[in-house]
């Protein structure tokens, strides 16, 4: 049996479908408050004349991350698990939040999945937790660590100590892989995360930022995780990034394949800089998301790029090309937003 976290979200969604379609039995922790549009989105595109028979082979239990006992329980008699479950969030505003989800949730489940003897537990961590943007030049590697002190976001330091729990309880005995996706790109919610991106330049974006940073399809996420999962190999970290691309350059290919034109202007840092504290502002007397945060602004700027070379050596893997990424998605898109 596979427990699945996260199972409602875009990484979740195609993962349940990809460990279903290869005959694996799968249980999948939801909040009694989780919509099921994601998971039914992605079921009906991939299977649209089974999509309701594999949704049907799904053993939901409800929980929480943050609820420790349900946790316990839900992965009694589990075999492998996949911690998806996340909160990604740049608003200053909700910084408890994300430490609480991705840290004390990710604490919660080790401590279950020992208590339950599993085989197995991946982890979903993120290329935020490997730290600020390196020299131009340099790639991000699995020996890159976090240093307090620098420039990074709350995200990335949740992801980190989250990654801290996991590594402790792999001390403590516990059988472990963790992920570092990059960008993650996928046929999600498209009102939100990485997909909107694809919305947002259908719409007639005007301006990119000059920044670059590495795009992995979730096709790619979801087949290295449980090919690692599924392995001998134990308490190591991947990367998992399909292709490192300036903003400019994916906005650029989103717009080809919807037929509109890309963005042209580029956001200068300090357009940037007077953007989030205008946002800030509005957020602060509407009470709605800012668009833009200080953390988003910047990093937009940033060139990060991310080396691939373990996890294909050690799956002798090769990713999705960026390009047959977009066009799959935008293919998926299109019907939607035309
Ligand atoms: N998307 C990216 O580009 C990206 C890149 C690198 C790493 N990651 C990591 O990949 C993982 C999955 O990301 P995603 O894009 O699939 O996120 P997503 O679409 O936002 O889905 C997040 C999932 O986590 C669940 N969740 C949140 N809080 C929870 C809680 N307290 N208890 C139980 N479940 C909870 C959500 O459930 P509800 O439906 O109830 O909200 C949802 O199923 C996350 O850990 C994220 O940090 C994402």
């Amino acid at each position: 049996m596979n427990f699945v976290t996260g199972s409602t979200g875009l990484v979740g969604g195609y993962l349940i479908l990809e460990l279903l379609r290869r005959n694996e039995d799968v249980r999948a922790l939801k909040r009694s408050s989780s919509s099921l549009d994601v998971i039914e989105r992605i079921f009906k595109a991939y299977e649209p004349e089974h999509w309701k028979d594999y949704l049907e082979k799904i053993e939901w239990v409800d929980g929480d991350v943050l609820d420790y006992y349900s946790l316990e329980e839900a992965m009694t008699g589990v075999k492998d698990v996949y911690h998806s479950a996340g909160f990604v969030s740049y608003q200053p505003k909700d910084k408890p939040k994300i430490y609480s989800i991705n840290q004390k949730g990710t604490e919660n489940m080790v401590h279950a999945a020992m208590a339950q003897n599993v085989r197995k537990f991946c982890y979903v961590s993120s290329i935020a937790a490997l730290g600020a943007p390196k020299k131009e030049l340099d790639y991000h590697t699995e020996e890159d660590f976090f240093q307090t002190g620098e420039s990074n976001t709350t995200y990335g330091f949740s992801k980190y100590y989250g990654e801290q729990e996991v590594w402790r309880a792999a001390e403590e005995g516990l059988k472990m892989v963790i992920v570092n996706p990059s960008v993650i790109l996928g046929f999600g919610d498209h009102t939100k995360g990485s997909t909107k991106l694809f919305t947002k330049v259908n719409d007639g974006l005007k301006f990119y930022t000059p920044g670059a940073t590495g795009f992995v399809d979730v096709r790619d996420v979801v087949n290295t995780m449980i090919a690692l999962t599924q392995s001998e190999v134990s308490n190591a970290r991947f990367i998992l990034n399909g292709a490192n691309a300036s903003f400019k350059e994916v906005f650029e290919m989103i717009a080809k394949t919807f037929g509109k034109e890309p963005p042209k202007i580029e956001a200068k840092p300090w357009m940037g800089e007077i953007y989030w504290r205008l946002e800030a502002v509005k957020s602060f007397f509407t009470g709605q998301q800012a668009l833009v945060t200080k953390e988003t602004a910047r990093a937009g700027q940033h060139i990060s790029k991310y080396s691939n070379q373990k996890v294909c050596e050690t799956l002798n893997y090769e990713f999705y090309p960026l390009h047959e990424t977009i066009d799959h998605i935008a293919s998926l898109l299109k019907k939607e937003l035309d």
